[in-house]
């Protein structure tokens, strides 16, 4: 069978780890292209993975477009939407990393470019590629189809993040600066004052995928109803999905470490799952199952997948039957829009 041919653009850290490496490894794909501002990581990355095609800039790739089947894009947050613009309009299946873009203006200009041109569009939210996400959510649709545990009545979802970051997953680094920032689209709503820009722009890449993950459950866009947003203090927002009520509750506190959960809480039980550092190889979540009759954990699920090589897979999968089965782009707008409310509701409440 044909490969997939695949170009990239951008194989910084996350790059490698997260997208080249896990690509390289899938054997319906070939690694074709790769556009990279540093000349030497350009060189070293291509040898590493027997990548033919090289260029300094993204535009190599636009001109050359029809050597690809597909287009992935892993650079800095300001610069990926417009960069992601550029190729929405080449009409080949495109995959970026989260979030698609900074503003929902932004996120809406994108999708209407891949909707006049039918590009396929996904965005990396790769926990919902984890092993142990996609069977809590099993567990969670059973429960509520055969009523076992009674009704939602609270979902939580708690990451206070350490280093991500695993000693055992290396990558290619030289000693060029990385200071492209060309082409860029600003990394704040027009709404949002300049003093919030920085809190703001992390708390969106960082949160977008408790933010989508809220959704990947419930399949319910909430309201806003308490935001408490710090960048040095624990931020909390309470959101409101009708039936029941879901806590977000956020920090950046160690560098060792990692603590992140997810919980639904039903009348008489709920389901915990445990995540692990995102770049951690073959490490998936832990699911538990509690019942509160029996006054104790009754199911416990591990798993030694990773969710970025389950996600490199499933995007060789969506090109291939030429559509986007989860993480596509127009679901994801919505996600910004919540960031977006989630601030406008902190603002409103807290600046003058
Ligand atoms: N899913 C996750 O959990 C997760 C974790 C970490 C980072 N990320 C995301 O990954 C993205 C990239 O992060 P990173 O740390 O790898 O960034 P990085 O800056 O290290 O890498 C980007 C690379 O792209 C190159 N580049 C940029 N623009 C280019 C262009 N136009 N043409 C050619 N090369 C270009 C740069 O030279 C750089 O080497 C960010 O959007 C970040 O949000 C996601």
């Amino acid at each position: 069978m044909k490969k997939i041919r695949l170009a990239f653009v951008g194989s910084g850290f996350n790059g490698q780890i997260g997208f080249i490496q896990n690509f390289h490894k899938n054997k319906n794909c070939e690694i074709a292209g790769l556009a990279e501002a540093r000349p030497k990581l350009l060189e070293k990355v291509s040898k590493k993975f027997g990548i033919k095609n090289k260029y300094s800039s993204h535009k190599g790739i636009i001109h050359n477009i029809n050597k690809f089947d597909g287009v992935v894009i892993v650079t800095k947050r300001n610069m990926l939407p417009a960069i992601a613009y550029d190729f929405l309009k080449l009409g080949k299946p495109v995959l970026t990393e989260k979030p698609m873009a900074s503003s929902l203006l932004q996120a809406k200009k994108l999708i209407q470019v891949s909707n006049q041109n039918r590009t396929l569009y996904k965005v990396g939210y790769n926990k919902t590629y984890d092993e142990g996400v996609q069977k809590a959510k099993s567990i969670f649709k059973k429960i509520l189809k055969k009523k076992i545990l009674g009704k939602i009545v609270f979902i939580r979802s708690h990451r206070l993040s350490g280093s991500g970051y695993d000693s055992e997953n290396i990558y290619i680094k030289t000693n060029e600066k990385n200071l492209l920032n060309k082409p860029e689209w600003k990394a704040k709503p027009n709404w949002l004052p300049k003093k919030f820009e920085r809190t703001y722009a992390k708390f969106l890449n960082l949160y977008c995928h408790n933010i989508n993950l809220f959704k990947y459950f419930t399949n319910i866009k909430p309201k806003i109803i308490f935001s408490d947003l710090s960048d040095t203090r624990m931020s909390t927002v309470i959101l409101d999905y009708g039936n029941f009520r879901a806590s977000l509750e956020t920090g950046f506190f160690t560098k060792n470490g990692w603590d992140e959960t997810f919980e639904i809480f039903f009348e008489h039980g709920h389901i915990k799952i445990i995540l692990p550092p995102q770049h951690k190889k073959n490490k998936g979540s832990t699911v538990l199952v509690y019942e509160n009759s029996k006054n104790k954990f009754t199911k416990r699920y591990t798993f030694k997948s990773w969710s970025f090589k389950r996600q490199s897979d499933a995007f060789i999968n969506d090109i291939k039957t030429k559509s986007v089965k989860q993480n596509n782009a127009k679901a994801a707008v919505e996600d910004i829009e919540i960031i977006e409310s989630i601030w406008k509701r902190f603002i409103k409440k807290n600046v003058n």
